[in-house]
């Protein structure tokens, strides 16, 4: 099959569909793999590292819509990219549907088979291709959180680990998922206090269970919340109820300085005061807290996103490449439940009823 990896042109999207170890599996499998120049640059790959393994580089975007059968991204495809998508093409990116009518309809039109990362879902209904984004925002939500917290950009002044003599910074992080967990591990390993909270009681289990002594469970209601935020330096909003939008578990009860991450800020946020910020301007100060709620955390960190993303995406491309659409689909339930459009016709309940088609 011939495999295109086009440069994201979305605005300050630095991540790149392929990396070089993918490219040499596809060609590995003697499939053809047509890289736009530049595409990698911003991830810390040169053209050079592409044709080293096999690639072919080709200078525009035109090119690299027109010469393949499957075309592997990051983002969806913005409106200058609609009318390169061929008819039958397969095209593997996030296309996030739910959030854009034009983007479906657009889409619709192509006449393309548009399988959605986010919506391949292993039997256990978890989601493999979103998993890896979620590592990388949980994690980073300490790091951010530790650097505002420091005094010059209005945090409480406090470090999280403390020092010999002063007891180590106290943090929040609601919700024991994927993000959760995470963030619990980073703030454990700088030495902070850390409370993690969570409805599910198999996941503060298994927090229990595998995270050190100084990481205490407890379970989330909001009167726990509500006595817990009064002490935190930092808390981290990760929660997640599948399909809806985030609740809102916070009020403003917080001392001056606290600085909370909210990572759940793409599904509305965690708390009564978030709205979504970008990496030009990440923070906003409401009644002396300061909110950190950037909707695209792994943006930051292209590198770790891009290389995250593509272990995972690996597998399904190859599969499609192996087999073809058709055949891979019907081989693999979660490949199958990644398909969103099919030549025209929506194929995704929920997103059928959400544009009423
Ligand atoms: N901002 C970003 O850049 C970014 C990046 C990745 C993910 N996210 C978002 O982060 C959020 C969390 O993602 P995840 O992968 O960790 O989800 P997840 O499903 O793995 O975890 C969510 C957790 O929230 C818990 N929860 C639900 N209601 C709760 C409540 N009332 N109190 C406490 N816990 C509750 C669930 O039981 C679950 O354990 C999602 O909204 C996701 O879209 C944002």
């Amino acid at each position: 099959m011939k495999i295109g990896v086009p440069k994201e042109i979305k605005n300050n999207e630095n991540r790149v569909g392929m990396t070089p170890a993918g490219v040499y599996e596809l060609i590995k499998r003697k499939h053809k793999v047509y890289v736009q120049a530049n595409a990698g640059f911003g991830s810390g790959f040169f053209d050079e590292d592409y044709e080293e393994v096999g690639a072919t580089i080709l200078n525009s975007i035109q090119e690299v819509y027109t010469s393949s059968d499957m075309i592997v991204k990051v983002k969806e495809p913005i409106e200058m990219e609609y009318e390169l998508i061929q008819h039958g093409q397969v095209i593997f990116t996030y296309f996030h549907f739910a959030s854009s009518e034009t983007l479906t309809n657009a889409m619709i039109k192509s006449g393309s088979i548009c399988i959605a990362y986010e919506t391949v879902e292993d039997a256990d209904g978890t989601l493999p291709l979103l998993v890896p984004m979620s590592e990388v925002a949980g994690r980073m939500s300490i790091q951010q959180g530790a650097k505002y917290l420091e005094k010059p950009i209005k945090g409480r002044g406090v470090l999280l680990g403390g020092v010999p003599g002063v007891p180590p910074g106290k943090v929040l992080v609601l919700g024991a998922g994927v993000v959760g967990i995470q963030a619990a591990k980073m703030a454990a390993g700088l030495g902070a206090h850390v409370t993690i909270m969570d409805i599910n009681m198999k996941q503060l289990r298994y927090v229990n269970d595998v995270m050190p002594n100084h990481v205490v469970t407890e379970f989330s209601s909001e009167y726990n919340i509500r006595n817990r935020i009064k002490e935190s330096d930092l808390i981290v909003g990760g929660v997640l109820i599948k399909g809806a939008k985030a609740p809102k578990l916070i009020t403003k009860d917080m001392r001056p300085g606290t600085v909370i991450v909210d990572v759940a800020v793409d599904q509305g946020g965690c708390f009564e005061t978030t709205r979504a910020t970008t990496h030009e301007d990440p923070t906003y100060i409401i009644d002396d807290v300061v909110h950190y709620c950037v909707a695209n955390m792994p943006g930051a960190v292209p590198y770790t996103s891009t290389v995250a993303l593509t272990n995972v995406t690996l597998p399904y491309v190859l599969k499609l490449a192996n087999e073809g659409w058709e055949v891979a689909c019907k081989n693999s339930a979660p490949l199958s439940k990644g398909l969103n459009i099919v030549k025209g016709e929506v194929v995704y309940k929920e997103i059928a009823e959400t544009f009423d088609l």
